[in-house]
């Protein structure tokens, strides 16, 4: 979509309607439409809409100004339509301001910062490897598969869940991931609330676990720095922590190594040049984060304002509700040459697929580590994916997500 076809239009003409066959046809179309004509744009569901990478970024980053807290009015009204346990869910850091965000994003400690990242990439890339050792990789066969199954795996580990229950948790947090779309179905909320309620039962048992019988993982981590400081931390805080950590981290990194393949496989001059050049692995993989962003919004659903304000000339009052469209704003034209453009040497690439300001996201260098293991293992196995079959986008708004990718992995240099 080019600005030249953008220009005639006018802000009455758009509409961002993600329910939409036309949406889902062309997401980016929609983006760019709205980016071009009316970039703050009121939605039809109560909420400012935000396309434009400069706008996005200043709300994300101005907590002080924009809040993850409803107003009493929509916490009043999100509390008789969201089931009990599941409305517990809200009370983790993603939806806090400052000072009580810092205080939970502090309990993590280094627990992500690295220290176990070499062996999550061992982990990957011996999983990948594996992989494309099999018969079923050289011929037409379903990736996400491999992509879907292994993010729980790493999160396993992190964590230190037993593999025995990786299904178990593998099914709650799908579950749980629906009721981060637009609109949420009546009919996934009583689901997503005995899965939230089975997960957060299944975590405290573990934390249980942990306090008598300390393992080297991130749970026996966390429970060490509650009961070091217990007013500072609740047992409860560390439970939602676990929580959200396997929600915010399993689909986000299934989606990324699904869109890595699926981008591979349908820019075969970038998996040339990626296969003659190795050391644009890491340039990659922003880039795919960039193009095709595994989730497409901030917020998990939205900040208010706190007090009125003016965004590009668009009144916004006290308490009005702020979707940033982060899948837009990794596409504007203002931030990036020729965005359409899949280009995997990309630099500068300020893509703000893990988010802006203090919410920023806490797994982004594990989900850093893990698609850079995979693309490595893909290069280093002289590889290349081709699509075998359509490909199904899911039919998601808060995410880009592929639920079917048939690929073959065939010999690169033949
Ligand atoms: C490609 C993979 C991932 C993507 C695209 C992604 C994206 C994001 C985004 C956009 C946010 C900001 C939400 C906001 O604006 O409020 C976020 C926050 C967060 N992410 Fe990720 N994420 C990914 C992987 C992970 C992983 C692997 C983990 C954990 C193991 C994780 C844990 C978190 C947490 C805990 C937050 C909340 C941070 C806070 O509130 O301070 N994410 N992520």
């Amino acid at each position: 979509m080019t600005h030249g076809s953008i220009a005639v239009l006018s802000a009455r003409d758009v509409r961002f309607d993600p329910r939409t066959d036309e949406f889902h046809a062309d997401p980016y179309g929609t983006y760019a439409r709205l980016r071009a004509v009316d970039p703050v744009h009121r939605s039809i569901f109560n909420a400012w809409v935000l396309t434009r990478h400069k706008d996005v970024c200043a709300v994300l980053r101005a907590h002080d100004r924009f809040t993850s807290q409803p107003p009493p009015d929509v916490r009043s009204a999100m509390e008789r339509t969201f089931p009990p346990r599941l409305m517990e869910f809200r009370d983790c850091m993603l939806f806090q301001d400052p000072p009580v965000h810092a205080r939970l994003r502090e309990l993590v400690g280094n627990g992500l910062g690295g220290r176990r990242f070499a062996e999550l990439a061992a982990l990957v890339s011996a999983a990948f490897e594996d992989h494309l050792s099999l018969p079923q990789a050289a011929v037409g066969h379903d990736a996400t598969a491999l992509t879907f199954a292994l993010p729980n795996r790493l999160l396993a580990a992190l964590l230190g869940v037993p593999a025995a229950d990786l299904p178990r948790l593998a099914q709650w947090t799908a579950v749980l991931a629906r009721v981060a779309e637009l609109p949420v179905k009546a009919a996934d909320l009583a689901a997503a609330d005995d899965a939230h309620g089975e997960l957060s039962d299944y975590f405290g048992a573990l934390c249980a676990l942990r306090r008598r019988r300390p393992a080297n993982d991130l749970i026996s981590e966390m429970v060490a720095r509650q009961e070091a400081d217990p007013d500072r931390y609740s047992a409860g805080d560390v439970t939602r922590m676990a929580v959200l950590l396997i929600f915010a981290g399993n689909g986000t990194v299934g989606n990324l190594l699904t869109n890595a393949l699926y981008l591979l496989a349908t820019n075969a001059d970038q998996t040339s040049r990626l296969l003659a050049n190795p050391s644009l692995v890491e340039s990659a993989v922003e880039e795919i984060l960039r193009f095709e962003s595994p989730l497409q919004i901030g917020a998990a659903g939205g900040y208010w304002a706190r007090t009125a304000v003016d965004i590009r000339g668009r009144r916004l009052a006290v308490g009005d509700r702020i979707i940033a469209l982060l899948g837009a704003a990794n596409r504007d034209p203002a931030q990036f040459d020729e965005p359409d453009t899949f280009d995997i040497g990309r630099r500068p690439n300020r893509h703000v697929a893990f988010g802006y300001g203090v919410h920023f996201c806490l797994g982004a260098g594990l989900a850093r580590t893990a698609a850079r293991a995979a693309l490595a293992a893909v290069v280093t196995g002289r590889r290349r994916p081709v699509l075998t079959g359509a490909v199904r986008w899911r039919r998601v708004f808060a995410a880009r997500a592929l639920d079917r990718l048939p690929i073959a992995f065939v010999p690169a240099d033949r």
